[in-house]
């Protein structure tokens, strides 16, 4: 494997990955291909981005001509499915934008693969999905690789819909293949209207922190990076074929983990204990929304020898530490400004 390309890799997950491949291997290169929506950001990569191995496209994966030029013009043989569209939230306002890029983006990678890789044994298409494709778990279980798909938001219907057209694919035309599904992923360089960078966004403004009903809903979070170990592992030594579930045996309940970021919140900002916590507000619950979620990732454990290593508190006060520093970061994207970022940087190269 030599040319890789990481849709969506301007992103949040996208980003960190692109860091770890391009670090770790110079021999690969790694091309970016990213359309920049609201939710990609450049910035995030400047300190890679003049690597000899690093290349930056712009491009839909909606695009058939974009995608195909890039698959060919680079000598593509092993895609990294990254790009898409992420947040629940969003797809409830408006789902037929995630049925584009999710669905019929991923189709058009696969579409433009089958023509130009047909029959090579050599390529691998590796998407990258979501552990919310399973459902929503009651108090007990946990997910595994054979749990029925039994999507209930238009993300998670949208996302499971992609890894069927990547299973159809690959058995159909004979496109070598790998899958991820992955539990909820927090560190720096999220989009801040995802929960935990929200939260620390509103506990310095002293803005009410909107914990959605009852604050019941669980979610096993897992560090960013130990994501992008995984799927570097899986990668490297997965089989053809196969799913792995990605998870970091770390449940809380959203009120429970929001608690626990206003205590290390107020830690860090030098405040009273109690103060951060004191802004939590119960606002009318998500559409919807799915109870539990929980990994069984002992695939990963057993077959690949893949761990988490980021312990939940160290990781949470790792992520406040980089929203602190940011600020400007924080601004620029919501405001959409790192689009001018782009413009200034890249669009002449
Ligand atoms: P993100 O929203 O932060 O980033 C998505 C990236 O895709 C952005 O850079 C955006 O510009 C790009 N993009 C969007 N539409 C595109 C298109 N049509 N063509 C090209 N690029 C496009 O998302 P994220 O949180 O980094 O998630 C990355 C992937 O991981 C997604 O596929 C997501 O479903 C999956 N995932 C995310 C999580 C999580 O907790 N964030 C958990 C499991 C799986
Ligand atoms: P989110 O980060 O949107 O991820 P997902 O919905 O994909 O799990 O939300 C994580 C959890 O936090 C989810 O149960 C919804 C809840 N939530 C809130 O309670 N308040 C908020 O403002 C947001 C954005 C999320």
């Amino acid at each position: 494997m030599k040319n890789l390309l990481v849709t969506g890799g301007a992103g949040f997950i996208g980003s960190h990955l692109v860091r770890l491949l391009v670090h770790k291997y110079p021999q690969y290169r790694i091309i970016n291909f990213d359309a920049l929506t609201y939710a990609g950001n450049l910035e995030n990569l400047t300190d890679v981005d003049q690597a000899p191995n690093y290349v930056f496209v712009k491009g839909d994966i909606c695009d058939a001509e974009a995608v195909r030029l890039a698959l060919k013009q680079y000598e593509i043989d092993t895609i990294l499915n990254l790009a898409a569209e992420s947040h629940v939230d969003r797809s409830i306002l408006d789902p037929l934008a995630f049925v584009r890029t999710n669905v019929l983006g991923t189709a058009t990678l696969l579409n433009e693969a089958r023509s130009l890789w047909r029959d090579r044994t050599d390529v691998l298409f590796y998407h990258i999905s979501t552990d919310e494709v399973y459902g929503s778990l009651g108090a007990e279980g946990f997910f595994t690789e054979t749990t029925p798909y039994d999507p209930r938001s238009p993300y998670s219907a949208s996302k499971a819909s992609s890894d069927h057209m990547v299973r159809a694919y690959g058995h159909t035309y004979h496109i070598p293949f790998r899958i991820s599904n992955c539990s909820n992923n927090y560190g720096p360089c999220q989009f801040p209207e995802k929960l935990l960078p929200l939260m620390i966004q509103h506990v310095q403004a002293g803005k009410p922190l909107p914990v959605y009903g009852k604050g019941e809903n669980v979610r096993d979070w897992l560090w960013v990076v130990d994501h992008c170990t995984a799927i570097d592992v899986i990668l490297h030594k997965g089989k053809d074929g196969e799913t792995y579930n990605i998870g970091g045996n770390n449940e809380w309940k959203n009120i429970e983990v929001v608690y626990l970021l206003c205590e290390l919140m107020d830690e860090a900002l030098g405040q009273t204990p109690g103060t951060a916590a004191g802004l939590i507000t119960f606002v009318t619950d998500r559409p919807g929304h799915d109870l539990r979620y929980a990994i069984d990732a002992s695939k990963l454990k057993h077959e690949l020898d893949w761990e988490p290593s980021m312990d939940f508190r160290e990781g949470l006060r790792q992520t406040i530490r980089w929203y602190l520093d940011n600020p400007e970061w924080v601004v620029r994207v919501l405001s959409g400004e790192y689009q001018a970022f782009y413009e200034k940087q890249y669009a002449h190269r």
